[in-house]
C-alpha cells in the first residue's frame, strides 16, 4: 500500500514558533516579564521571517508538496484597525517561494499568539474578539485568498479545556502537597519542588500581567476556558469560515483541534466517553459543515477506574514526557470519523526526539497507520509532520527538537536530518 496521487504530505510549522521579534504579540510580553513561566525568550526563534527561501527549497527539495504555515495576527495588525502592508506582502512573498517550488500552502489564521491590543480589550473572553477575528480573516483572505487553496481559521481551537483540566490536577497537587507538608520544611515535599517560590512568582506574575495586559490573568487564546469562552472561539471560527467562504468558495476552510487517543483499561471507559465528548463531539455542532477537519496528534492517554493513568510501566517517552505511540494517530482518524463526516487533513503529528532514527520510525509507523485508513475508504486527504524546524517550543523554549531539520542556534545554520527525506519518499509516491 502506497499513498494515493495528490495526497498532500508537508511539514509545519507556526510564525510566533520560528520566525523571530514577533514583538507586538502577547507571548513576547509574557517571555519577557521578569516572573515568566518561560524557560527562555523566542529570541530571533530560527529567523524563519529572514530564511524562509531557504527553508521552504529544502523542504520542496526532499520531495514534500505542502507547507503549512501560520500568518502572524499581532504583525499584520499590529494596532487595532491599522493593517501594516509590508507585512501582508510578506506573506504574499512566502506563497509565492511556495508555488515557485512546487509546493501547495496551507494558511493557518490563528497559531495561539494575538497581538497585545486584542489582550488588553478583554482578549479571548470578550464578545467583540468575534468580530476582530473576522474582520483580519477578511483582510487576510482578500489580500491573499486568490493565491490559496486551504485555510486552517484556529489551531487547536479545543486547547483551552486541556489547559483548564491540567491546571485544575495541578492545583490539587498543590494543595495535597501542602496539607502533607504540614508544618515540615517545603523542601522536604518532593524533589524540584518550592512551592512558596512558585506562590511568590504567580503574585509577581499577576503584577506584571496587570501591568502589561490591564488583567492579572488575562485572557489568552491558551488560558484555560470555561463553557462560555470555549464556545467563543467556535463562534470566532464560525464568523470567521463564512467571511472566507463568501469571499472565495473555492478556498477549504478548516480548524485543527488537539486530539488524543484516549483509550480505556477496565473501569476506564466512562472517562473515555467524557473526555471524548469534551475534546471533541461537543464542537460538531460548529465544524459538522466545514471543508475539512484538521487533525493533531501526538500520542494517547490511558484511563483507568480512577481516571488518568501514567504512560505503561517502561514505555519510552519522548523529550516531552509523551509516551512514544505513532498508532495514536491512527485511532482518532477512526474516532474522529465516526462523527465527522468530512476530510481530514493531518495538519499536526509528530516526535520530539534527540535520536532522529526514532523519528524515522515514528513516521513510518503513524503512516502505516494512515495508509490503513485509506484502504478503508476513510477520506484523508494529507499528512503534515510537526515541524519542518527544531523551533520555539512555547514555555519549554529551544530543548524541544520536533524537526526534520536541525537549526543551529548560533548560526542558523540548517541541517536536514534523515527524516526529512523519508518523508519525502512517501511523498514522492504521490507525485501526479
Ligand atoms: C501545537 C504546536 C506545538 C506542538 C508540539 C501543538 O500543540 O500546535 O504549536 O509546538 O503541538 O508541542
Amino acid at each position: 500500500m502506497s499513498l494515493p496521487k495528490g495526497f498532500l504530505v508537508g511539514a509545519a510549522t507556526a510564525a510566533h514558533q520560528v520566525e523571530g521579534n514577533n514583538t507586538n504579540s502577547d507571548y513576547w510580553l509574557q517571555e519577557h516579564m521578569p516572573h515568566t513561566g518561560f524557560a527562555e525568550p523566542s529570541g530571533t526563534a530560527c529567523d524563519h521571517y529572514h530564511r524562509y527561501e531557504e527553508d521552504i527549497k529544502l523542504l520542496a527539495d526532499a520531495g514534500l508538496n505542502t507547507y503549512r504555515f501560520s500568518v502572524e495576527w499581532a504583525r499584520i495588525e499590529p494596532e487595532e484597525g491599522r493593517y501594516d502592508e509590508q507585512e501582508i506582502a510578506h506573506y504574499r512573498d512566502v506563497i509565492r517561494c511556495c508555488k515557485d517550488h512546487g509546493v501547495e500552502p496551507m494558511v493557518t489564521l490563528l497559531h495561539f499568539t494575538s497581538p497585545v491590543w486584542l489582550i488588553r480589550k478583554g482578549g479571548w473572553a470578550a464578545e467583540s474578539t468575534i468580530e476582530d477575528f473576522r474582520r483580519y480573516a477578511i483582510y487576510v483572505t482578500k489580500q491573499l485568498g486568490s493565491e490559496l487553496k486551504y485555510i486552517c481559521t484556529i489551531n487547536e481551537a479545543n486547547m483551552g479545556l486541556q489547559i483548564a483540566a491540567i491546571s485544575k490536577r495541578y492545583q490539587l497537587m498543590a494543595e495535597q502537597a501542602r496539607k502533607a507538608a504540614g508544618k515540615q520544611s517545603e523542601g522536604k515535599v518532593q524533589v524540584g519542588m518550592n512551592f512558596s517560590k512558585m506562590m511568590e512568582n504567580a503574585k509577581f506574575a499577576a503584577m506584571e500581567n496587570m501591568q502589561a495586559f490591564g488583567s492579572p490573568q488575562p485572557p489568552l487564546f491558551i488560558s484555560a476556558k470555561t463553557p462560555e469562552t470555549d464556545a467563543l472561539i467556535f463562534r470566532a471560527h464560525r464568523a470567521a469560515a463564512d467571511a472566507i467562504k463568501a469571499l472565495y468558495p473555492q478556498i477549504k476552510v478548516g480548524i485543527t483541534l488537539s486530539l488524543h487517543d484516549l483509550q480505556a483499561l477496565p473501569g476506564g471507559e466512562p472517562y473515555v466517553r467524557a473526555g471524548w465528548d469534551e475534546e471533541f463531539r461537543h464542537y460538531l455542532p460548529w465544524i459538522q459543515n466545514d471543508d475539512f477537519l484538521g487533525v493533531q496528534n501526538y500520542t494517547r492517554t490511558l484511563y483507568g477506574e480512577g481516571g488518568q493513568l501514567p504512560a505503561p510501566e517502561g514505555a519510552e517517552l519522548t523529550q516531552m514526557n509523551y509516551e512514544f505511540y505513532p498508532e495514536a494517530l491512527e485511532h482518532v482518524i477512526r474516532r474522529v470519523h465516526e462523527d465527522f463526516r468530512g476530510d481530514l487533513i493531518v495538519t499536526e503529528n509528530g516526535v520530539a526526539v534527540a535520536d532522529d532514527s526514532r523519528r524515522v520510525e515514528f513516521i513510518h509507523r503513524a503512516l502505516a497507520g494512515v495508509e490503513r485508513c485509506l484502504a478503508d475508504g476513510l477520506p484523508v486527504k494529507g499528512y503534515m509532520y510537526w515541524s519542518l524546524l527544531d523551533n520555539f517550543e512555547w514555555q519549554k523554549g529551544y530543548s524541544m527538537t520536533f524537526g526534520l531539520i536541525a537549526v543551529d542556534r548560533q548560526t542558523f545554520r540548517r541541517t536536514p536530518k534523515e527524516s526529512l527525506s523519508v518523508l519525502g519518499e512517501y511523498a514522492r509516491e504521490t507525485a501526479l
